[in-house]
């Protein structure tokens, strides 16, 4: 029902990159790696929301340890397909991360300019261990010096609505990852 097998969004046309079992298969193996590095641990696993919903809620179904969740909210891109370059907190995270094991999850890394503030929102905040897990990254439009320590894709430069990811808020229920599809330049 909703893996159409493209999407037609005003003069866009949007065709599938991954399908809900590529996505699924790989988050299985993000699971499994986090799951056995943290063992020992019982992490802090922080979305940034809209986008990581998704994301967040089928990793730690898969994992095998412990492990509590919490989200704060960032706005960087209001309704346009490319980066503002401002980044704003919308919420507030509630829980106590002070000598906690953290993992921020994101559902995409674009200029890294989220994360960056991320890092150092959370830096201040004295966490035992900061790691960073995203589903995408766009390794050709990286600005900022960032590391992210799980990847599920790495993805061309391109625009990408589904499963979290939205545009104009809408489009996030899609089951698999669209790319819009740029032929005609
Ligand atoms: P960055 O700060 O430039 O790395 O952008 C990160 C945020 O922008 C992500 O968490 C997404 O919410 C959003 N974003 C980046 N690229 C895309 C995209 O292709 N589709 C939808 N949202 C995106
Ligand atoms: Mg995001």
């Amino acid at each position: 029902m909703n893996s159409p097998d493209r999407l037609i969004i005003g003069n866009d046309e949007f065709v599938p990159l991954f399908s809900e079992e590529q996505i699924q298969q790989r988050i299985q193996e993000l699971a499994k790696q986090i799951s056995s590095e943290y063992k020992s641990a019982i992490p802090v696993f922080i979305g940034v929301l809209n986008g990581s919903f998704l994301f967040m809620s089928d990793l730690i179904r898969y994992l095998t340890i412990d492990c509590e969740v919490d989200f704060f909210k960032l706005s960087s891109y209001g309704d346009a397909k490319i980066s503002s370059g401002n980044v704003k907190l919308l919420k507030e995270l509630n829980c106590e991360v002070n000598e906690r094991d953290i993992i921020i999850v994101e559902d995409i890394v674009d200029t890294g300019l989220s994360i960056k503030y991320i890092e150092e929102l959370f830096t201040e905040k004295s966490p035992k261990s900061m790691k960073v897990v995203s589903l995408l990254v766009k390794p050709g439009s990286l600005k900022y010096d960032v590391k992210i320590d799980y990847i599920g894709f790495r993805i061309p430069d391109k625009f990408v609505i589904g499963y979290g990811l939205d545009y104009a808020q809408k489009y996030r229920n899609l089951r698999g990852i669209y790319v819009l599809n740029e032929k005609g330049e």
